[in-house]
Order: structure tokens, then C-alpha cells, then sequence
């Protein structure tokens, strides 16, 4: 009874005692009931009120009752629309009710009952449909928050990991420059022996990467390499500035401490432990016969192994001081002449597969060449040492030349201390 109170029934029809008599018997079931004799002024009464269901005689004066239901269902389309009907007109109604457009019909005359329970049934199911279209919409919405939440969850996530990765990079990259700053303050006390890091750094990764090391394997290998002499700083000048093989013995063994005081030098740092190892036996041979452990093949760190390999490389092509294209094929058949012997062969292999980019990487390196004072720009790197026609030495070999050196040198030229032009090097590679 509840449930039925909250429904309107709408009856039309032109005769007065039919619409009494509907009225009546619909009653009886506690609906709200509005009766119109006119289809006209039906129409006016649901542009204002909702029902959910309306009843209408077939055959009126004013309109033809289909045509009237059919104008309902702009207004109330989830309205249940029932034709009255005589016998005569079934056949039409029938259709209407097959085209959708209205729920069913009852014929005149009817049974109170059987209307009642045809009435009641059809409220069930406007009631059903009705809770069926809430819940979807409330489904619908519900998705929709879901939908909404999910975006903002992606985009959230996206750009939380978008700033850890940058902020990863840029920790990648600050630590990269931090060990190259370290490398370079070599070059203070030693310019050639700070360029000789930067170019073995940058060819144990092409190395490496033709190995297909990667991760930490790989970054540790190039960090040792960047900084794989950095005990060589405590070395005297002299010896730092001498061809190794003219050493007397006791500078010989010097030397041969470098790499245990480059791990001394790097042990200490957290994170640096198997970067201090690699820098320790960077001068080992494949056949045991290197320093300072004697350590032979698989024992050797890969990483030592192959900055052994970039180092002999560069240390031939860089023989004379300064980087010699000539010396390019002399220090690869060198290397491949000791394969298996003082160098792994795998390593070997690797720098041969990168053939193309040290090759081309030394193309770059221009053979030292006279240039005149006027030329001179800063970012050249002097080929030998510049000093004074009585022998005083001004600027030392390898140093790479700013506006004040260029300015001191052409002032000494003024007096005619020192000659026009300069052997230099373009800005090396690194
Ligand atoms: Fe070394
Ligand atoms: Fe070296």
C-alpha cells in the first residue's frame, strides 16, 4: 500500500462514468488517481505533474488515444502507457503495444480485478525498471569516480617517478662530475697524466659496453678508469715526467706502487670498495707477470683487465706527448701481438670491436702543429715545452692555453725573448 501511494495514475477517457468507474476500482489499491475527459487538457496536467502511469480511452472526440500516449512519452518516457479499447480496435492496439510504444491494454468492458492485478503488475515492473536505471546511473558514477581516481592515481605515479628518475639522474650526473673534478685536479700536478685518465675513462667504456657490462659493473669500471693513476699524485716530477723504461730500479718500484696507493686513496670512500679493488690491479697481466699481486686471468677484476687494455692503448698512441694517429696501429697490433699473453683476449676482442670509434676518435686529435702567435687560441694544448731563447722555461708541455697564457707569451715575443709561432695540440679528446 506504501508503494502504491507513491504512484499517480493518469485515466482518460471522454465518458464520465467510465473514468468514475476506473477511478473507483483503482482506488481501492491506494494509488493517487487523476481523471481527465479531455486528452488536451491531460497533456496540459503532465507538462506540471509526473505520474507513472497513465490510461487512456482509444476512441476520443478530441484525438485518437495512441496518438494522445504517443505524445506522452516526450514528457514521461519511463511512463507505464495502458489503451482502453473495445474489441474493434484490438488489432491496433496490438500493434502499438509490439511497436513499444505503449506497455498493454484493457478492453470494455473489463473485469474490476483482473485490471487491478494488470495495474498493480505493471507498476512492479515501471517499479524494477526504475530501480534498474538508478542503479546503473549510480554505477555509472561510481565508475566514473573510479575512472577519475585511476587518471589522477597514473598521473601521480607517473610524476613521482618521473622526479625520482630525474632526481636519479641528476644524482648520476653530479656523482659522475664529482669523480671527473677529482680526476681533473690531477691535472694540476700532472696536465698529461689528468688527459691520460679522461681519454682511458672514455675508452674502458666503449670497452666495457662492447663486453656488455652494465649497471654498477659498468659505472664502477669507468670510475676506476677516470681515477686509476691517482697514485701516481705523491710521485716526484721527475719521475712523473720520465719515460718508464729509462727508470733505474729504485724508480721503477716507485712507480710500481701507484696502484696499491690509488686504492689507499679510494678504500675509505663508501661505495668505492670494488672501485678501489679494480684501481689496485689495473697494471696485472693476463699471465700473472703485472703488479702488484701477480694476479693471473679470471683473478683479475674484468674492470682491472680492461683499463689495463685502454691504458696500454693509450699510453702508446700518447708516447710522444701528445696523441699520434700514426701511433694508432702500432698500439692495436701491440695489444693483439700479447692477446691471451699480457692481455685477456676477450677484452682484445672488444677494443677490436670498437675499432671504428677509436679510430675515429683519433682522427679528431690533431698531430701537433706550428701555429703563429697571432692564431693562437685558448684551448690549445702545448706539444713541447715553451721557453725563453736562454732556456727559461714559461709554460710546460701539455698545458692547455688561456687568454693570460696567450697574452704572457706574446708579450715575451714582444721583447724578442721567444719565437713566432708554437707547436700545439688542439683541445684533446677526453
Ligand atoms: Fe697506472
Ligand atoms: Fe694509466
Amino acid at each position: 500500500m506504501e508503494e502504491a501511494r507513491s504512484h499517480r495514475v493518469l485515466i482518460v477517457d471522454d465518458e464520465e462514468n467510465v473514468l468514475k468507474a476506473l477511478k473507483r476500482t483503482f482506488m481501492e489499491d491506494g494509488y493517487r488517481i487523476d481523471t481527465y475527459s479531455s486528452p488536451l487538457d491531460a497533456l496540459g496536467f503532465i507538462e506540471k505533474e509526473k505520474v507513472s502511469a497513465i490510461i487512456s480511452d482509444f476512441k476520443m472526440p478530441d484525438m485518437n488515444g495512441l496518438d494522445f500516449l504517443l505524445k506522452t512519452r516526450e514528457k514521461l518516457p519511463d511512463c507505464v502507457r495502458v489503451i482502453l479499447t473495445g474489441h474493434a480496435n484490438l488489432d491496433t492496439a496490438i500493434k502499438a503495444i509490439n511497436s513499444g510504444a505503449v506497455y498493454g491494454y484493457l478492453t470494455k468492458p473489463w473485469d474490476n480485478d483482473e485490471i487491478r492485478i494488470f495495474l498493480r503488475n505493471a507498476l512492479k515492473n515501471y517499479d524494477l525498471e526504475r530501480e534498474n536505471k538508478r542503479l546503473a546511473g549510480l554505477l555509472d558514477m561510481r565508475n566514473k569516480e573510479l575512472e577519475e581516481i585511476n587518471k589522477n592515481l597514473e598521473a601521480r605515479v607517473k610524476e613521482q617517478t618521473r622526479f625520482i628518475t630525474d632526481q636519479f639522474n641528476k644524482l648520476k650526473v653530479t656523482f659522475m662530475e664529482t669523480v671527473k673534478a677529482f680526476s681533473k685536479t690531477v691535472e694540476l700536478r700532472d696536465p698529461d697524466l689528468g688527459a691520460h685518465m679522461g681519454r682511458v675513462a672514455s675508452l674502458s667504456r666503449s670497452i666495457a659496453m662492447a663486453m656488455s657490462l652494465d649497471g654498477q659493473e659498468l659505472q664502477d669500471t669507468v670510475v676506476a678508469a677516470w681515477l686509476h693513476d691517482i697514485g701516481k699524485i705523491g710521485l716526484p716530477d721527475v719521475l712523473l715526467r720520465k719515460d718508464e723504461n729509462n727508470l733505474n730500479s729504485e724508480e721503477s718500484g716507485l712507480l710500481r706502487e701507484h696502484p696499491a696507493l690509488g686504492e689507499l686513496c679510494l678504500m675509505g670512500i663508501p661505495g668505492f670498495e670494488d672501485v678501489s679493488t679494480i684501481v689496485r690491479h689495473h697494471h696485472e697481466r693476463y699471465n700473472g707477470s703485472g703488479y702488484p699481486d701477480s694476479l693471473y686471468e679470471k683473478y683479475i677484476p674484468l674492470g682491472s683487465r680492461i683499463i689495463n687494455v685502454a691504458d696500454t692503448f693509450d699510453r702508446i698512441v700518447y708516447s710522444r706527448g701528445y696523441g699520434h694517429p700514426e701511433l694508432v696501429d702500432k698500439a692495436w697490433n701491440y695489444i693483439k701481438g700479447f692477446s691471451g699473453k699480457l692481455f685477456d683476449p676477450e677484452v682484445v676482442k672488444a677494443l677490436g670491436d670498437v675499432e671504428n670509434l677509436w679510430r675515429r676518435s683519433i682522427k679528431r686529435l690533431d698531430m701537433a702543429r706550428k701555429v703563429s702567435l697571432d692564431n693562437l687560441e685558448p684551448g690549445f694544448v702545448l706539444a713541447e715545452d715553451v721557453k725563453t731563447k736562454s732556456g727559461l722555461l714559461l709554460l710546460p708541455k701539455g698545458m692547455r692555453l688561456n687568454k693570460l697564457h696567450i697574452m704572457r707569451i706574446k708579450n715575451f715575443h714582444s721583447a724578442k725573448a721567444i719565437k713566432g709561432w708554437l707547436l700545439v695540440l688542439r683541445q684533446m679528446d677526453k
